[in-house]
This record gives C-alpha cells, sequence and structure tokens, in this order.
C-alpha cells in the first residue's frame, strides 16, 4: 500500500516546481496531491499565460490530473513556491481541493521542514457539496 511522509511529498512538489511554466510572475509553484492509502501522487505545477489571467495554480492542476485519473478525494495535498517558504494555496485553490474533502495541507517552513495543516484551519465554515443536498 503506497503511503507518503509529508517530507515525500514535499519532495514530489518540489520536483513538479521544477516544470512551472512561469514566465510572467517568476514565482514557480509545486503541488502534490495524495488521495489516500493505496493511490499515486498526482503532481502539478503552475502553467501561466500571455494573457495572465488564464494562468493556473499548481494545486488546481494536480486536482484535475487526479481526477481524469478517475478519482475524487484528497487526503493530503503539499505545496511548495520555490520562492516563498511557506507557499500557501490561494482561495481558488482552496474551494477546490474542499470539493474533494481534502483533510491535510503540507507546506514548506521557512527551515525547510514541513508544515502540516488540517484543512479546517485554512477554509474554516467553508462550502461544500454537503450544503447542495441539504445536510
Ligand atoms: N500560484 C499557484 O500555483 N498556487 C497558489 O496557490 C498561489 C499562486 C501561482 C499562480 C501564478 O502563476 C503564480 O503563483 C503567482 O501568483
Amino acid at each position: 500500500m503506497a503511503q507518503y511522509s509529508d517530507e515525500e511529498l514535499l519532495s514530489a512538489a518540489r520536483e513538479a516546481a521544477a516544470n512551472a511554466y512561469a514566465p510572467y510572475s517568476s514565482f514557480p509553484v509545486g503541488a502534490a496531491v495524495w488521495p489516500g492509502e493505496g493511490q499515486p501522487v498526482f503532481l502539478g505545477c503552475n502553467v501561466e499565460n500571455a494573457a495572465y489571467g488564464e494562468a493556473i495554480c499548481a494545486e488546481r492542476n494536480a486536482v484535475t490530473t487526479m481526477v481524469a485519473q478517475g478519482i475524487r478525494q484528497v487526503d493530503t495535498v503539499a505545496v511548495i513556491g520555490l520562492k516563498a517558504h511557506p507557499c500557501y494555496p490561494c482561495g481558488a485553490c482552496r474551494q477546490v481541493l474542499r470539493e474533494f474533502g481534502c483533510r491535510r495541507v503540507v507546506v514548506e517552513g521557512p527551515d525547510g521542514r514541513p508544515v502540516a495543516h488540517d484543512f479546517s484551519e485554512l477554509l474554516p465554515y467553508s462550502f461544500g457539496p454537503d450544503a447542495l443536498s441539504g445536510v
């Protein structure tokens, strides 16, 4: 069964960040999404565009890649910004991670070590699929 440590997830995110296409911001970001026990890790990097508003964040890139493989759950996401330690997911990415039940967020602390948060710390009182079914 595949089980990944926070260090391994951050390391995978760092590898993804190396592929970032960020010529406009020069702010490369990588994300590693782990769906849970027995599942592989899905990677994403930010992909910018000459039409600036069309940039895709690393986290959403990783999540949509995961969904395209038929998986719809997130246990942990690790995020690395090569120029910011820590680099937390933006608001839009938090909402997309919420959709798939993200439980934990791991970022790189200033000392290079993983810092883990419960997802509810990053998006308390969130709006999710359950709200639409009246639960
Ligand atoms: N970025 C991400 O990839 N993830 C985030 O959560 C924050 C921002 C990217 C978007 C853009 O390409 C660059 O970082 C600067 O905002």
